[in-house]
């Protein structure tokens, strides 16, 4: 059986083993229920989400009863985005042309239903200008929604100016870090952030676990909770809480900034390495998303002369995303690659690695051999 090699962990990592064997005594040995604390085997629980979310809390700068945990990034999305905008029926919001769908849909959903939304468009490397949300603010504002980095061309956000002018005009920030903890520089109060979403398994931890920052001082943040039914996560986020996923996240957010720095250093040279190879062997591809501003582990690259889906179906031993960068394929265009105006005529599929911590030079160089003959196939085909 072929092993493919892994290269998409924007969508999703896998589980670190030493997160794994700090998840494991929790689901039978330590089974009880946080709530449930008028016996032992729930206040262990208890004590062990405490401890995970002063880890998450610390990852970015806040305080532990700043954390709420929700199922993951989607959840923490709607949970700030619409739990602010209930409290101000009418209100208006600000969002990016880039955000994940999660964002995107929830912001849509509120204009649909009587809310007023901007949202504002980005650079040709998919930037936003902080000049852009000064203009947008009004003094109805509610929220301001802005991506830490992009999930499919990497660029980060300046995040910090953008923060200072939102905080300035008194609207409330919410970032969606899902992609960006551990891998640029996060620290709530000095990004003047007042929500942050975040989601285990894009850091090495499970799936179905995230969470979402709350700001407390000097303000507090409040939003309505999606679902009203119960006081866990101060009837934020009611229902029993995933002991073992929470205690998973709290580790996979530890290991995440005790590795930042060797790990960004590492996945920059894999991504060089990478370009250099397919930029030599290959003519006609196209950077997209920002040349420095970007996680270290993402390249996204258009390649010309050749249809998406076409060559996903020839690379089963490479684990990539691909979608068009033009509509003239069965695969439509992203809207990210859309709002940075890569989405041009003529055929060409734009490629997105996810480089992460377990891949080693040797697939780096194999991916990129067989990317290299799968395009020179299709373009001797046309
Ligand atoms: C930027 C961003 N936000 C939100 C999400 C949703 O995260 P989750 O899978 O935890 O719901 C993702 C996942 O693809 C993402 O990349």
């Amino acid at each position: 059986m072929i092993h493919p090699i892994y290269l998409d962990h924007h969508s999703t990592t896998p589980v670190d083993p030493r997160v794994l064997d700090a998840m494991l005594p929790w689901f039978s040995e330590h089974y009880g229920n946080a709530s449930s604390r008028s016996h032992a085997f729930g206040r262990t629980a208890a004590a062990a989400v405490e401890q995970a979310r002063e880890r998450v809390a610390q990852a970015i700068g806040a305080s532990y009863s700043e954390v709420v945990f929700t199922a993951g990034a989607t959840e923490s999305n709607a949970l700030a985005i619409k739990g602010c905008a209930h409290r101000q029926p009418g209100a208006h919001l600000v969002t990016s042309a880039i955000e994940h769908r999660s964002v995107l849909d929830a912001c849509r959903r509120l204009e649909a239903d009587g809310w007023s939304l901007t949202v504002l468009p980005v650079d040709r490397h998919g930037r936003v200008d902080p000049d852009d949300v000064r203009r947008a603010l009004r003094p109805d504002t509610v929220l301001v929604s802005v991506m830490a980095a992009n999930n499919e061309i990497g660029t980060l956000q300046p995040i910090g100016e953008i923060g200072a002018i939102v905080r300035a005009s008194g609207a409330l920030f919410h970032v969606d870090a899902t992609q960006a903890l551990g891998r640029m520089a996060l620290d709530v109060d000095a990004d003047s952030i007042d929500l942050l979403s975040l989601s285990a398994h894009k850091l090495y931890g499970p799936k179905g676990v995230g969470a979402l920052y709350l700001r407390r001082r000097p303000h507090r943040v409040e939003p309505l909770p999606l679902i009203e039914a119960g006081g866990q996560e101060n009837g934020l986020r009611p229902g029993t809480l995933n002991v073992p996923a929470i205690v998973g996240m709290g580790a996979a957010c530890e290991l995440m900034i005790e590795a930042t720095g060797s790990e960004r250093t590492r996945l920059r040279a894999l991504r060089e390495r990478l370009l250099a190879t397919l930029a030599r062997e290959l003519d006609g591809l196209v950077l997209n998303g920002h040349p420095d501003e970007r996680l270290a582990g993402n390249l996204n690259l258009g390649i010309d002369g050749v249809q998406a889906d076409a060559l996903l179906l020839g690379l089963p031993d490479v684990a990539v995303s691909a979608g068009a960068a033009c509509s003239t394929g069965s695969v439509k265009p992203s809207h990210v690659l859309e709002a940075i105006g890569a989405a041009g005529g003529g055929v060409r599929a734009a490629l997105r690695f996810g480089i992460g911590r377990f891949n080693t030079e040797e697939e780096i160089d194999r991916a990129a051999q067989r990317i290299v003959e799968r395009v020179r196939a299709l373009r001797e085909q046309r």
